[in-house]
């Protein structure tokens, strides 16, 4: 980092107490790791028990929504850990989000339909479909589950407490579409799943994303003695997102606490709220108003553009962080011609390029100590394995993936190189479709 030239004491002094809210340093995540374990046996939930080999081939139609877009796909398995998938993406505004959901469910069949003509396959026969639903859900079988509640900024209405494939069955006969719901996928057990499909030894599936969570493979034997019934692996779907609501180990900052108050969930999923990237511009955002409003930033100078709620996201984030530019040239460009504020000094750009940074650590050594938790958990320290990660923050955040690794040899040791994190692409289209083609191959294998 270079060093920057403060412009006064009391700037350079705010600026560091800031950093330092944000920094975790080893105690602490030894100490957020054994929180975690302890408290990973609360949230048990198995619905999937068999993990793909690369030898299930079939057509399946995906659905996949709780990230940015609402995704519709067609996949073809063809065995020997090969396939072939034909999708289209669509925006989901936030009126349908925060409406209500029979029209936000009206909407997700006439984009299944739209899909279906396009790909010219509207037969009068059913067509059967996975469905990733990205929300934490109490699921009874493979088909079937209750939303406990909403997260990333949806809250549509009285759809909280319902079983969220008889939403959708609803919503495809009102549209009368021929597609029939065969299973139900968090996106992690989606991500899971495909991922095994190409690497067997695939043990944890892991979203960090708009959001954060992961699905691990549960040993028999610890299965066994929490007096679960079940035989084989089964899949937990942690929603590490909620860990630690409580507080007893996570130290939330006024910024945090601000983005909290103002959010759809205010007390909820506050994991998820320091680490994904729905919030992480938000948090980033907060630290600069308040800074500005010290005057100690841009001469106090702030614009209409930037005060507005929400004006920073965290892929904005992303491009200052980036800037290795010597004037920070593009972090110039972002903040006075998209945010219009008047004049920045480099000083000025090296401050907020500081926060991102801190920001962006902060939420990448959390994600570290939940990953470290399941695999200290399961203890495969010493096993060579792979980790499946998706989601934007992993793939595109700067600094993102080599922070999360330096952060696990901290906590592993050498150890930490047993465990390779792998890029997993669209979990949450070929898990589900894998689900599907489970559920009607084998239904058994499902019955939790
Ligand atoms: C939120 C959801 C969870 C999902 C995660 C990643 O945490 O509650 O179900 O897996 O986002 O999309």
């Amino acid at each position: 980092m270079t060093l920057i030239e403060y412009s006064s004491e009391s700037q350079r002094i705010a600026v560091d107490e800031i950093i330092d809210q944000f920094t975790i340093d080893r105690d602490k995540l030894d100490e957020i790791v054994s929180h975690f374990i302890k408290e990973m046996r609360k949230g048990l939930n198995a619905p999937v028990k068999s993990i793909p080999n690369g030898t299930e081939n079939g057509t399946y139609l995906a659905l996949d929504l709780g990230g940015t877009n609402l995704r519709v796909c067609q996949i073809t398995f063809w065995g020997s850990g090969k396939l072939a998938i034909k999708q289209e993406k669509y925006e989901i505004s936030d009126s349908l989000k925060t409406g209500h959901h029979s029209q936000l469910f009206d909407f997700i069949a006439d984009c299944i339909h739209q899909f279906l003509i396009h790909l010219g396959d509207v037969h009068d026969s059913t067509l059967s479909l996975g469905f990733t639903f990205s929300f934490p859900v109490d699921q009874t079988a493979i088909h079937k589950g209750a939303l406990l509640r909403w997260t990333k900024g949806f809250s549509a209405a009285e759809a909280v407490g319902r079983d969220v494939v008889e939403m959708l069955h609803e919503a495809l006969e009102r549209k009368n579409v021929p597609v029939k719901v065969v299973a139900m996928v968090n996106d992690t057990v989606g991500t899971l799943l495909a991922h095994a499909y190409e690497n067997p030894t695939t043990i944890m599936g892991v979203i960090l994303g708009t959001g954060t969570n992961a699905a691990y493979v549960e040993k028999l034997d610890n299965i066994r003695k929490l007096n679960l019934n079940g035989s084989g692996d089964m899949i937990i779907n942690m929603e590490w997102g909620a860990f630690d609501n409580e507080r007893q180990v996570l130290r939330l900052t006024p910024y945090d606490e601000k983005l909290d108050q103002l959010s759809l969930n205010p007390g909820e999923q506050l994991f998820e709220k320091l680490i994904s990237g729905d919030y992480l511009g938000k948090i980033t955002h907060n630290v600069l108003l308040d800074l500005v409003g010290r005057n100690l930033l841009f001469s106090g100078r702030s614009s209409n553009k930037f005060d507005n709620i929400g004006a920073v996201r965290t892929p904005h984030m992303s491009i200052i962080e980036a800037d290795a530019t010597d004037d920070l040239a593009y972090a110039k460009q972002l903040l006075e011609v998209e945010f219009e504020i008047p004049e920045t000094t480099l000083t000025d750009r090296q401050i907020v390029q500081r926060i991102c940074c801190a920001v962006g650590l902060r939420a990448a050594r959390l994600s570290a100590c939940a990953l470290c938790a399941i695999i200290k958990h399961l203890g495969v320290e010493n096993q060579k394995s792979a980790v499946g990660i998706d989601g934007s923050l992993f793939e595109f955040h700067p600094g993102f993936k080599h922070n999360l690794k330096q952060t696990m040899r901290e906590i592993l040791g050498n150890n930490a190189d047993n465990i390779n994190l792998e890029q997993a692409r669209d979990g949450s289209g070929v898990g589900a479709a894998l689900a599907a083609l489970y559920a009607e191959k084998d239904h058994a294998d499902f019955s939790s």
